[in-house]
């Protein structure tokens, strides 16, 4: 049989779906005798056709011959999994730009085919029996027992196929030729990896005639939120029993209809703080269906969103359906652990970006309470590159280059109703999202109507909208949209009533999480909380996305990016940019989040009189008596006291709270931490400074060492301690105390550090000016009495140097001082930092500083860590970014002492609050490495020690780091003692 005649539909947008079932809220029946509230897998009209299927993997639908369907199968795969991942066809990661030649509705001649087949054995039960697909990439065309029965596209949404009719008793083959392109893949443009194949769970339900086909429910709550209505209307051709049961499973009520309605007085409303679910059990003829019900409102009353009647934020992330083993595929425990996890960050909401997930996510969230904004399945930024590619003029709007082509529009109304009709059910959904980057068109705007048609009682939400080919602009929609914008536009939101129309912002992306940073949370948070306009904001994104290419000799994963597996079209580490490593391990910035993202925030009314005041920042829940917060007050990280408090604070409101132990302390650098914790888990904390007074280091000169200036270098000496400075840099190059000598190479002045992803549009400045290599140049190096002043510069080539310098060592009692005067070339755009840099012996291999830790921390990334004493060892230190970049510094710090062989070897103090790193690998490798499984640990410890390590901000994606946070300085001075 020549099979191919049926490949007609995947360059047609006309054709969107043959012989499906239409869509409708997702739902398992069950039979009528079971318990319908059990996971899926126990209903007896379900069953799971995940497993192995035979594979056929053909490069393209020209190599696959007529009778594909009757060759015997080369291969085998696992369903659900993306082709790519299981040894057929390749990844390619690409965010903008289109893998294919932009050319509507058409895709390439070489469109890679999977035909998966498997054996259904039917028992002939006179049943119905449905065939359903939660994902299949990009397009799949249906046979049964050889016979062509349908197609159907839209890879994140269900595809349904009633094949009753081509079955038999007994075995049957049930054959899928999914394709890699079709017209659809205009639309899926998101900045993912670009993989293929049946990547959800795939099914067998079966069903009676004339069982539901449809059903939705409704929640309405009165004015004052004391009474509530559950209305259920089902599409079927019979009536049904409805039972309604309380989030405590008492019954409340039972109904009998089609369309029919439950009233309750004193409801008990769901949020993601308390997602409480009423439980209707529907029975229809034979069937059982369960659904789990939250009562709740969402609104926008002038500008502020409301949940329940409650002003709300969403302190959100966006996600990725994305593993770094399974790829697009997500286990219900998969699902469950991210959940999870976000909740311990203190995340209460979630972005489904840019598709809809697996049903399975919408009922946890239910269950487990997080707010969704649920996104269709729509991104077309492609166009953008395409619509410019050839001088066309029309700049970013050109992103809505491909919706604006009239051939697309039923495609766009199918990809919002598929999306609406399947989740409309679902409380925690509070917003609907058009997609994502794909510009506005009339389509949208009579979508949008449609979907109001559908569900008036969700928000619509769609940040592209604001793109337009006809310069139109559209203020149609019920929130306002913006992806990383500056921290001013929150503070100052509205900017102009006329295009805001009374209506809420969200941040759908913000604080782009990749590599080091975000570092700028809080300051987006003091605004968010700031602007009663403003409903929250999402970080973009939950998580990196690196596919696991196998271990190295010592057994680390190595995690690939865009470009290696040799995509020619890639963009490189840009997938690379979550709050979690692709194994869900957290970075430094996750915790960052969490801190920001807090229940309770604490600032001091009267430190010195000991009193503060806690603020609530939850929505529902009071912070009482299962809460904990224990208090501890230090000075120098030495403690003073502690305590304990059980605190009452209604939600949003804040309390006064007086702390006798606090009050009239005095000391050096007295700090009190309070540290919340619910049901035993830390939930976050605040720290205050009680009381600070700098004293400066006593340093007292000495003049009994001996200072010799022969040959290349002068020394110094005294009671078995020896420096020596080089008279070529100016710089220390042997620093030997008890003998033993603890330097590996001499040590320099730093400007540079290994860029971190934020600093992509800075780098290059820096890179101009060759800030990393420069060389000393010495004019003058002098000793006199127990001092040496040098005067030197700093440059490389081409340039006048990147900055100036006058050293002193001056040498005292415990070791030597030294001041640095800088003097930075006017030109220059800000530094990454500037310090010295010594290159230890690896037998100097722990650490013990006082400044912020214990996790790096920088001037704008330290919510997570905290002023106090910490300890450390340099190989602890190293932040593993799996593309290597600057990691590991601690701002704020005091003093670090360096342990050799665990006796302490040097001290650094500075009168200023400094930073400082101490590492197991050079900045030079750091920076040139593209992979961290590729690093080469330095033979020795490097430890940087800097008047200043400029912020890490979220450019990479975001606006440029603010001012306050750059090391803009153009002279300074820096003074530390080395002791030794
Ligand atoms: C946004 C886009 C996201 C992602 C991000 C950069 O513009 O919506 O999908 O590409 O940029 O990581
Ligand atoms: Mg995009």
């Amino acid at each position: 049989m020549n099979s191919r005649e049926y490949f007609i539909y995947h360059e047609d947008p006309q054709q969107l779906h043959i012989g499906t079932l239409p869509p409708h809220a997702y739902f398992i029946p069950f039979g009528k005798g079971q318990d319908s509230s059990q996971p899926r897998e126990r209903s007896e009209l379900f069953e799971l056709l995940n497993g192995e299927w035979s594979f056929d993997f053909y490069p393209s639908i020209f190599d696959m011959p007529d009778n594909f369907l009757e060759t015997a199968p080369k291969s085998v795969i696992n369903v659900p999994a993306n082709w790519e991942l299981c040894g057929f066809g390749k990844p390619q990661y690409t965010n903008v730009r289109y893998p294919i030649p932009f050319d509507p509705p058409y895709v390439p001649d070489d469109n890679p085919v999977g035909v998966y087949r498997r054996k259904y054995f039917c028992k002939g039960d006179g049943m119905r029996k449905i065939l359903v697909f939660e994902g299949v990439d990009s397009c799949i065309y249906l046979f049964v027992n050889g016979v062509f029965c349908g197609y159907s596209q839209v890879s994140h949404c269900t595809s349904e196929f009633d094949i009753t009719e081509l079955l038999h008793d007994g075995e049957n083959e049930i054959a899928a030729a999914v394709l890699k392109y079709c017209d659809g893949t205009y639309l899926e443009d998101q900045d993912k990896w670009r993989m293929s194949g049946i990547f959800r769970d795939v099914y067998m339900l079966s069903r009676e005639s004339e069982g539901i086909e449809d059903f939705t429910v409704r929640t309405l709550l009165n004015k004052d939120f004391s009474a509530a209505e559950i209305s259920v209307e089902i599409k079927a051709e019979r009536n049904c029993l409805v039972s309604l049961y309380s989030p405590d499973n008492v019954k409340l009520g039972e109904r009998q209809g089609r369309q029919l309605s439950f009233n309750i007085e004193n409801p008990v409303m769901w949020n993601a703080e308390k997602p409480q679910l009423y439980r209707l059990e529907i029975i229809c003829g034979n069937e059982a269906v369960t659904e789990l019900a939250g009562i709740r409102k969402i609104s926008s009353e002038n500008g502020t969103v409301k949940i329940n009647g409650t002003a709300i934020k969403f302190r959100g992330v966006n996600r990725h359906d994305f593993y770094p083993d399974t790829g697009y595929y997500a286990s219900e425990q998969q699902l469950k652990k991210d959940i999870e996890l976000m909740k311990s960050l203190n995340v209460n909401a979630v972005r489904t970006s840019h598709y809809p997930n697996s049903p399975l996510f919408y009922q946890l969230c239910d269950k487990l309470g997080l707010y969704v904004i649920d996104e269709a399945d729509l991104e077309a930024h492609g166009a953008v590159e395409a619509y410019n590619t050839y001088g066309w003029t029309n700049g970013y709007n050109g992103i809505a280059y491909t919706v604006n082509r009239s051939e697309f529009a039923k495609a766009i109304y199918d990809r919002h109703e598929r999306l609406i009709k399947r989740d409309i059910n679902r409380p925690c959904v509070v917003m609907w999202s058009l997609g994502n980057e794909s510009g506005y068109s009339d389509a949208f705007r009579e979508s949008a109507k449609r979907i109001k048609k559908l569900d008036d009682s969700r928000l619509i939400h769609y940040e592209s909208s604001r793109y337009t080919l006809d310069g139109k602009g559209e203020n149609e929609l019920d929130v306002v949209s913006v992806m990383y914008p500056q921290v001013d536009y929150v503070k100052n939101y509205p900017v102009s009533e006329e295009t805001a129309k009374g209506r809420p912002l969200v941040l759908c992306e913000y604080s782009h999480a990749m590599g080091n940073g975000p570092g700028d949370l809080a300051d987006y948070w003091q605004e968010i909380y700031g602007n009663e306009l403003v409903c929250g904001a999402f970080v973009w994104e939950w998580c990196d996305q690196g596919i696991a290419a196998g271990k190295t000799a010592d057994g680390r994963v190595k995690y690939y990016y865009g470009g290696d597996f040799g995509e020619d079209v890639n963009d490189g580490s840009f997938c690379i940019d979550g709050l979690v490593y692709p194994d869900r391990r957290l970075h430094t910035g996750a915790l960052e989040m969490k801190n920001v993202y807090r229940p309770v925030y604490v600032s001091a009314e009267n430190a010195a009189e000991g009193r503060f005041i806690f603020e609530n920042k939850l929505d529902f829940t009071a912070v009482s008596e299962d809460w904990l917060c224990e208090y501890k007050i230090r000075d120098k990280g030495k403690a003073l006291y502690s305590g304990e408090l059980r605190l009452d604070i209604p939600p949003h409101e804040s309390r006064r709270v007086y702390i006798a132990e606090a009050a009239g302390l005095t000391g050096e650098h007295i700090t009190i931490d309070f540290d919340f914790y619910y049901g035993g888990e830390s939930r976050g904390f605040e720290q205050i400074t009680l009381f600070r007074c700098r004293r400066g280091f006593e340093f007292k000169q000495n003049n009994s060492w001996r200072l010799t200036g022969s040959g290349k270098s002068i020394t110094a000496e005294r009671d078995g301690k020896r420096i020596e400075i080089s008279k070529r840099t100016a710089q220390i190059c042997s620093l030997i105390s008890d003998g033993c000598e603890l330097l590996r190479e001499p040590c320099g002045i730093n400007l540079f550090r290994a860029p971190i992803d934020n600093d992509m549009s800075v780098k290059g400045e820096w890179y101009k000016v060759f800030l990393d290599k420069l060389k000393p140049k010495v004019y003058s190096i002098t000793a006199e009495g127990n001092r040496v002043r040098a005067e030197l510069s700093m440059g490389y080539a081409v340039h006048e140097p990147a900055a100036h310098f006058m050293l002193e060592y001056s040498f005292g009692d415990d070791g030597v001082r030294i001041a640095m005067k800088a003097e930075i070339h006017n030109g220059m755009k800000y530094l990454p930092r500037l310090g010295m840099r010594f290159f230890f012996d690896k037998s100097v291999e722990k650490a013990e500083y006082l400044g912020y830790g214990p996790y790096e921390s920088y001037i704008d990334k330290h919510s997570a860590s905290a002023y106090g004493a910490y300890s450390c060892k340099a190989e602890e230190q190293h932040e593993d970014y799996i593309r290597p970049q600057e990691n590991g510094s601690h701002c704020g710090c005091e003093s670090v002492s360096l342990f050799r062989n665990n006796i302490k070897a040097v001290e650094f103090i500075s009168d200023s609050d400094f930073s400082f790193s101490f590492l197991p690998f050079t900045q030079e490798e750091l920076a040139s490495k593209t992979h961290n499984y590729l690093l080469e640990e330095y033979d020795g410890n490097v430890f940087c020690i800097d008047y200043k390590m400029s912020g890490v901000g979220s450019s990479s994606c975001g606006p440029e780091l603010l001012e306050k946070y750059r090391l803009n300085e153009k002279k300074l001075n820096f003074i530390f003692y080395l002791i030794f």
